[in-house]
């Protein structure tokens, strides 16, 4: 059955999300208080790199199902259900900010005087679901007929559309027969797809996703760390993480070392995670939370300080060529991207940094001279760091590349290059959590 729908938020959640509830056949208003993006959205154009989602809003900007507004008040009373898809960024102390949920709220809550069902998808810490529902009652003509419900949301940046129309599965926390049958309806589609799907009370719904989150981290911070022992001890992470993951109980998804995570989540729902279980007194829980960042952050510093040991230790005036600027392949994202942080870094010790990243796009900085493809990063440097795996970056042609830098050393930071090719042709290859670092 069609459903009229908002989502308010149209950033990558957002946008993904209204386009994919109209693929599922719903009627969706987005909403978003930024005029340009909006205007992009309704001519059914992303405002962000991600495979796929473009087509989905050209189709169904076009079919009529999907439009995208500034104004609350032409979804107030128009949906049956809210779909809350905004920002939770990282506010002071690493505690989510949850300013544009509640700005959001303090907008739509006023105009809504029939019974409607309010979705949270944002990552929000827990208790803060119930929270926002009471203020939606104080404020809402409609009052106690306004019910919140929490449906988190996994989807991957690169992989957003799909994980959309596709998703591993769903969880539905609510806390009403009505909101349960409304929500079966949103997602007929997976549904009847055999998508598993977890019935849960809300609290349980907000702590399932940044656990989801945690979890992905610390399989991360768990490689990296056993990476700086196969350096130690002379072994080899890349084997070591495909043996682990032929045990299905651990799999070798997220088992790939190097830089480590970064990104919009993961950092920042981890750090939210740990200040909520502070709050909570669960200490336990946020001291184990605050070593997976230790190890993640050393991971940046530890590249950075390669660097600058193979340069002769000193990189002032050096021109270095940094690939990959995007936090991870596939996006044009550079929030808290490991790239730039390594990139910083060295900047601020003086070394000339060219990053060259398919589609990222970096607004001008002091000290980063962004160019337009990997022969220019390289022209001139006395490193070659790659920092964000491309599938473009591990078929280059060390040959050719050898004739435009000045000294022939690369430092692999995703362990995804085939070191013997690039010795083969002279090259120096530096690999985080290989022993041929010693
Ligand atoms: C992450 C989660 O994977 C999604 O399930 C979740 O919905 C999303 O956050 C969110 O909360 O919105 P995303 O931020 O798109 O998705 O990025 P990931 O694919 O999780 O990658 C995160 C970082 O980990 C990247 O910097 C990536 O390079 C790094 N990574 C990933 C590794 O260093 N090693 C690995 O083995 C895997």
């Amino acid at each position: 059955m069609t459903v009229n729908l908002s989502v308010i938020g149209t950033n990558y959640l957002g946008s993904t999300h209204a386009a994919g509830m109209a693929e599922f056949g719903h009627q969706v208003i987005g909403v978003d208080i930024d005029p340009e993006r909006v205007h992009t959205l309704n001519s059914g154009r992303s405002h962000i790199y991600e495979v796929g989602l473009e087509q989905l809003l050209e189709t169904h900007t076009s079919s009529g199902r999907l439009r995208f507004t500034l104004d609350y008040a032409e979804i107030a009373d128009w949906a049956d259900v809210h779909f809350l898809s905004l920002g939770t960024p990282s506010g002071p102390g690493g505690a989510a900010d949850l300013s544009q949920l509640y700005a959001a709220i303090d907008s739509l809550a006023p105009l809504l005087t029939k019974p409607a069902l309010i979705v949270g998808k944002s990552t929000v810490p827990v208790g803060t679901a119930l929270k926002l529902e009471q203020r939606i009652r104080d404020l809402a003509p409609a009052g106690d007929q306004i019910e919140v419900a929490w449906n988190p949301e996994f989807l991957r940046e690169a992989f957003a559309v799909e994980d959309t129309l596709r998703p591993d599965r769903l969880v539905f926390g609510f806390q009403s027969e009505w909101a349960l049958d409304l929500l079966e309806q949103i997602y007929a589609i997976p549904i009847s797809d055999n998508t598993p799907v977890v019935h849960c009370d809300i609290a349980t719904a907000e702590l399932i996703k940044v656990a989801a989150n945690a979890f992905l981290a610390t399989k991360i911070s768990f490689i990296n760390a056993m990476s700086q022992m196969c350096q130690v001890a002379g072994g080899d992470v890349t084997l070591l993480a495909d043996a682990l993951g032929y045990d299905t109980r651990i799999g070798r998804e997220f088992l790939n070392a190097g830089l480590g995570f970064g990104g919009g989540c993961l950092p920042k729902d981890i750090r939210a995670l740990a200040v909520r279980a502070d709050e909570l007194g669960v200490h336990v829980l946020s001291d184990f939370i605050r070593s997976v960042e230790a190890i993640n952050a050393g991971q940046r510093t530890e590249l950075a300080d390669l660097a600058i040991d193979q340069a002769g230790g000193d990189v002032h005036g050096k021109r270095i060529a940094v690939l990959g600027a995007a936090f991870k392949p596939g996006t044009d994202d550079t929030r808290n991207s490991p790239a730039l942080t390594v990139a910083d870094h060295l900047h601020a010790r003086g070394a000339d940094v060219r990053i060259y990243d398919p589609q990222a796009r970096l607004p001008p900085r002091e000290g980063f001279t962004q160019v337009a493809s990997v022969d220019q990063a390289a022209l001139g440097a006395v490193i070659v760091l790659h920092l964000t795996e491309w599938p473009e970056f591990r078929y280059l042609n060390p040959e050719h590349l050898g004739q435009l830098v000045k000294e022939k050393i690369i430092i692999d930071g995703r362990l995804k290059l085939h070191a013997p090719t690039w010795e083969q042709a002279g090259w120096k290859v530096v690999q985080i959590g290989r022993a041929t670092t010693l």
